[in-house]
């Protein structure tokens, strides 16, 4: 038991630690010393800027995340290593949505209301963009998006941003490379259904081939939770198309070249988009995909004045090439951290209005330009699969720097 004194003392005492505690509290978005890093070109009672960042860090799409986040980080150590924005240190927080739409939900309002963020990057695909996107939208933050390419994602409205190019081009362009480039005319597709991007895509590039005379001889669909699809591959390959166009993600990918080179296709027969670039691919079925060509943002051997000092920090810190997914997410996060400088205030809305007014911005995928529907005006490169390798091929809708 304590005597009276003691209860006394011990009142006094939680009390004194009440008040400690509660001043630590209102300080929570004061000055933090490690978030000014051990720069000392940035000042350390320079209150940080918080960016949320939401990523499938885990899930079905786990590679897509990460390698978004790793670009994401190079940008933030070179802008915090050149005395941050404004003066002001830039600190990231990462949210995992798990490669979920309803956990997209939550961890996007999470950012918002509970740290604050004045602005948010993410997400990879399009179908968790949307959701994100809609959040974002109505709670005026602005976002943007490295590489959603589904064109509803910045329809949603006046905050929603993309630093990639859009399906319609895409599609356009990788019907284009089939018809005129290759020459084939007689053309096979196959595509997830119930992916946004899968079957947007799907659509875009069937209108394109139509018009420029070619004919799509046979299609066929499947769910995102398929994982055998010989079927699909024997009447694929019984109708006898001369190329297969394929605009799905990597993890479907893999097996269809597997199973598709079982039943006498080879890899080199698919040409597909940006869903394929992630080192699985290579790793799990590059021999398979031997020769294989697919629209792409990025590869590291692509002729941009800033691809190659990307490319370069990238090696040095992740001592390996990065993805088109590192590259677009180095470059949502520049453009974003360039915007925030440029900014009239520090508010969302003033970001946003930067961020709008974004032109000729020099990123490691080329040079961009938001246009007046918040979507990036830029070049779109053919990446060839070749000694298990992403290798630049040609740059198709050229959009080099305009003065
Ligand atoms: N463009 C895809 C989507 O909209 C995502 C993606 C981009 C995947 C780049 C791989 C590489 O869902």
């Amino acid at each position: 038991m304590l005597g009276r004194r003691r209860w006394v003392k011990a009142i006094v005492a939680l009390g004194a630690s009440a008040l400690w505690l509660s001043a630590c509290s209102t300080q929570k978005d004061a000055p933090q010393k490690e978030a000014a890093g051990k720069d000392p070109s940035v000042p350390a009672a320079a209150e940080p800027w918080k960016v949320g960042a939401y990523l499938s860090l885990s899930g079905a799409e786990t590679q897509f995340g990460i390698e978004t986040k790793e670009g994401i980080e190079l940008a933030v150590d070179a802008v915090n290593k050149k005395g941050g924005v404004k003066g002001r240190p830039v600190k990231v927080l990462y949210e995992d949505d798990k490669s979920n739409p309803q956990e997209t939900n939550n961890k996007v309002l999470q950012l918002i209301t509970r740290d604050k963020v004045v602005a948010l990057l993410g997400e990879v695909a399009s179908s968790r963009s949307t959701v994100g996107g809609i959040v974002a939208n109505k709670h005026k933050i602005p976002m943007i998006t490295s590489s959603a390419t589904a064109p509803e994602v910045t329809q949603i409205g006046p905050f929603v941003f993309r630093v990639c190019f859009t399906d319609d081009t895409q599609g356009q362009m990788g019907a284009e490379f089939v018809v005129k480039t290759m020459g084939k005319k007689r053309i096979g597709m196959l595509y997830a259904s119930d992916d946004v991007y899968s079957s947007g895509l799907a659509a875009q590039f069937r209108d394109a081939v139509k018009k420029l005379g070619g004919e799509i001889a046979v299609e066929k669909s499947f769910i995102k939770t398929e994982t055998n699809f010989t079927t699909y591959i024997n009447e694929i390959r019984d109708a006898k198309p001369e190329l297969v166009y394929a605009p799905i993600y990597y993890n479907a990918m893999v097996p269809i070249a597997r199973q598709a080179k079982a039943a006498g296709m080879p890899g080199s027969t698919f040409v597909g988009g940006d869903g394929w670039d992630a080192e699985t691919l290579i790793q799990d079925a590059g021999d398979e995909m031997e020769g294989a060509y697919f629209t792409n943002h990025y590869a590291p051997d692509v002729p941009w004045p800033n691809a190659q000092a990307f490319l370069k920090a990238y090696k040095e810190r992740f001592k390996r090439d990065p993805s088109s997914l590192s590259s677009l997410g180095y470059d949502s996060a520049m453009l974003l951290f360039d915007a925030m400088g440029r900014a009239k205030g520090d508010t969302p809305e003033s970001i946003r209005d930067a961020i709008a007014e974004t032109k000729n911005f020099e990123g490691a995928t080329g040079t961009i330009t938001i246009d007046p529907n918040r979507n990036a005006d830029k070049s779109i490169v053919i990446v060839q699969i070749k000694n298990k390798k992403f290798t630049y091929y040609a740059t198709v809708n050229d959009k080099a720097a305009k003065p």
